[in-house]
């Protein structure tokens, strides 16, 4: 029935965040995405490994640095240790490496990929003549562009900034991008589930058939020089996309360890918004087929987090920063409520309605509130120790069927990255397990001492259905899941990152007469005034 994935290597990365600023929970929401599917694939048994970081060159970062009259350096440092690496705290995350483009494995390494496509002949010089925007940190065309409105009337400003773009004119570097139209458009056709989803996929192929341009990567010292300087040519920085996308490489030993490289590259799955998914599905494989690199397995481009209709993000001001959810809700709540509430892909909008009620309906009331009266009434009735089922009944076989099918239902969705249809999956199982109990009444049979073994049977399938359930949430909802293991399982089986996920469906696995402990609430009643 389960597959042995032992040894086999799961390799997921989020983008590199900018650190002009603090992160809001668009930042988080793909931080516990990648997290939920490295969880997962570990708790399969497989070499998972999660790669999470920042992207500190480039003009925007210098900017905010200096109207914070400090140094870019000073500023980077300050924000990722006060801002960025304690996000990974507030959510949850487990990864395995944090990577900052300003640290010297980066460096040093972007510098000898550059150097490699300048001798093969993929970067040439040549003069640039066209508009900047620094937010994007992105070269636009004046299709890109739009009308500006208040101060900036009359003029054209980015479309998704709405402000002034700048008129660059300068000698630069550029990568031979077009070239790579065709074998691109080869490359999407060998490999359908390059770009996930469909809708992200036809747009990126769209986009490529339209035609390519070279790319200008490198910018000149005379205007700014926070970055990577051009190996052959000191006047030049690199361009920041070039050197931030290299970091997936640059971070597992390319340029440095080979034998590390090989062991990691290519990636399972790159998640990213789809704001940059151009820059990861037409560049970024572009560059890796220059170097003789095989591209990704998998670009996947989720949506957006919206506020009031619009992208929630650092330059609107609409910005919601994670703690001030987890603070009340804890980060449990904040990872399964951003997973199940909002198809993975699809835009969705976050509000703080939306969020109490399911957190009262679905984790409250649907999962926890199973878990802790399980527990209860095995302490109530048998003293605390599991017993014995006897024969089973429909009843209990629908349950265990249940059980079985949401393991394998959820483990498919994960590989097809649907993690909220993993999430429903599992589901189906504490739905199950709330309408067992009701139609078992386990405080009716209590009552009549010839009816002993058959509540034996209802609490072990009770409790045996709550195993399946800690092992299935230990990726989504890790803090809860291992209260849970815990406290039914006295350590009698083990870790519960030793269960191996793909196999939790197999029924029968808790023995009878292990002493469960108390559990203490996992989704505690929050203040209706608190949560608004
Ligand atoms: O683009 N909804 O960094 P960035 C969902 N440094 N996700 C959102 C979001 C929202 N409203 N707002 C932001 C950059 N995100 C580059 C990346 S990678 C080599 C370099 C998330 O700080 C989403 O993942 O602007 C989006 O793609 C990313 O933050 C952009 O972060
Ligand atoms: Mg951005």
């Amino acid at each position: 029935m389960s597959t042995n994935n032992n040894g086999q290597s799961f390799y997921v990365t989020t983008p590199i965040f900018y650190v002009n600023d603090a992160p809001h929970i668009g930042h988080a929401y793909t931080e516990v995405a990648a997290d939920v599917l490295a969880r997962w694939h570990r708790q399969r048994g497989e070499d998972s490994f999660l790669l999470t970081g920042t992207d500190e060159h480039g003009e925007k970062v210098l900017r905010t640095a200096a109207a914070n009259k400090t140094s870019a350096q000073e500023w980077t440092d300050k924000l990722v240790h006060d801002s960025w690496l304690p996000l990974l705290e507030t959510i949850d995350i487990d990864n395995q490496d944090f990577i900052r483009t300003t640290e010297p494995r980066h460096e040093a390494n972007v510098q000898k990929f550059m150097q490699k496509l300048y001798d093969t002949g993929f970067i040439y010089q040549g003069s640039f003549k066209g508009a900047y925007c620094v937010g994007c940190e992105e070269y636009k065309n004046m299709a890109d562009l739009v009308e500006g409105s208040g101060e900036y009337n009359g003029q054209d400003v980015c479309a998704i900034h709405s402000k002034p773009v700048e008129q660059l004119e300068e000698n630069n570097y550029f990568f031979k991008l077009s070239e790579f139209e065709q074998p691109l458009l080869d490359f999407f056709e060998q490999n359908p589930n390059f770009i996930q989803p469909e809708s992200a996929k036809n747009e990126v192929v769209s986009f490529v058939r339209r035609g390519l341009e070279d790319l200008s990567i490198s910018r000149s010292k005379e205007k700014f020089d926070w970055g990577i300087d051009i190996p052959w040519d000191d006047s030049h920085i690199t361009y920041v996309w070039f050197d931030a996308l290299l970091n997936y490489i640059t971070a597992i030993g390319y340029g440095q360890d080979d034998a590390a490289f090989q062991k990691r590259w290519p990636a399972t799955v790159q998640i990213v918004g789809k704001d940059i998914l151009r820059f990861h599905a037409v560049i970024w494989p572009a560059m890796l087929m220059a170097a003789e690199i095989v591209p990704p397995t998998q670009i996947f481009g989720h949506g957006w987090l919206l506020v009031g209709g619009e992208k929630m993000s650092k330059s609107k001001l609409t910005g919601i920063a994670p703690n001030q959810i987890t603070d009340i809700f804890g980060s449990d709540a904040f990872r399964y409520y951003f997973m199940k509430a909002i198809a993975f892909g699809q835009d969705g909008s976050f509000s703080w309605e939306d969020l109490s009620a399911r957190y009262q309906s679905e984790l409250a009331n649907g999962f926890g509130n199973l878990a802790s009266r399980t527990l209860a009434m095995v302490r109530k009735y048998f003293e605390g120790v599991i017993p014995s089922p006897a024969s089973y009944t429909e009843a209990d076989n629908q349950v265990i069927n249940v059980a079985e099918a949401a393991v394998r239902d959820a483990d498919e969705a994960i590989d097809a990255v649907a993690i909220n249809e993993a999430i429903n999956a599992t589901w189906t199982l504490v739905d199950e397990l709330n309408g067992y109990i009701t139609s078992q009444e386990p405080w009716v049979l209590a009552k009549d001492e010839t009816n002993r073994e058959r509540l034996a049977t209802v609490m072990y399938v009770c409790s045996e259905g709550l195993r399946v359930l800690s092992v299935l949430l230990a990726p989504v909802i890790p803090k809860a899941a291992n209260k849970l293991w815990a406290a039914l399982t006295e350590g009698k089986l083990g870790a519960l990152s030793d269960q191996p996920l793909n196999d939790a469906g197999t029924w029968g696995q808790l023995t009878a007469g292990i002493t469960v402990s108390e559990l203490e609430v996992l989704f505690p009643r929050i203040e209706a005034e608190t949560a608004s």
